[in-house]
């Protein structure tokens, strides 16, 4: 399977799926690695694994759809089965995902704690597990039809870097595992179901 990735910064989880990639029998391949602004370590990544990158930001353009469609443009080239938003800090607009299956990672057990602040706001919020969630982007925040699911437990003396670390482990192994998963099996949603190697009913 062909997989664009789409990140906004470190891009560790694009780099435990490059990893995955260099084995061929994982069954997927980063064809391509797109960012929302330049100089950031997820497009160092890509270049180092000899990935060709490309970068569309908002600010060079004058509305918000025009960003939205030159970035669905240069995806399409690419050719993508999936395209994997890995810590990318943009919404997609409908048309960008009405035309191509784009999952996200998430680091929160969704529906709990959505938006940009997973992990902070399940500190306050006192919870004692909270975890990463890899779901199918929709028009909502974190709300679309979930595909893979990981438990991270809260230690007494977390603050928000170190829950964030630890979740960020367990995001990168899931979305490794689930995306290997879906490139040899295949992908059915309908609805709010998600089905890896089989039909949904
Ligand atoms: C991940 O936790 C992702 O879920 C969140 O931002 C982090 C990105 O990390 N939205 P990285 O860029 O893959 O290192």
């Amino acid at each position: 399977a062909r997989l664009v990735v789409l990140v906004s910064g470190s891009g560790t989880n694009l780099q435990a799926l490059l990893d995955a990639c260099a084995d061929p029998a994982y069954g997927a391949r980063v064809v391509a690695v797109g960012a929302d602004r330049e100089d950031i370590e997820g497009l160092a990544r890509a270049d180092r694994a000899g990935v060709p990158t490309f970068v569309r930001q908002v600010s060079d353009f004058e509305t918000r759809d025009g960003w939205d469609a030159a970035l669905a443009t240069v995806v399409e080239r690419f050719e993508p089965d999936v395209v994997v938003s890995a810590g990318f800090m943009k919404l997609l607009s409908q048309d960008f995902l009405d035309r191509f299956l784009t999952l996200n990672t998430h680091p929160a057990l969704c529906p709990a704690f959505p938006g940009m602040h997973g992990p902070r706001d399940a500190l306050e919020h006192g919870v004692k597990v909270t975890g990463a969630t890899l779901f199918v982007v929709d028009a909502g925040v974190d709300t679309g039809p979930i595909v893979a699911q990981v438990p991270v437990p809260v230690e007494e003396d977390d603050d928000v870097a170190s829950l964030h670390e630890r979740i960020k482990a367990a995001e990168r192994q899931m979305l490794v595992d689930a995306v290997g998963r879906i490139a040899r099996e295949g992908i059915t949603v309908e609805g709010r179901r998600v089905r890896i190697g089989a039909v949904a009913r």
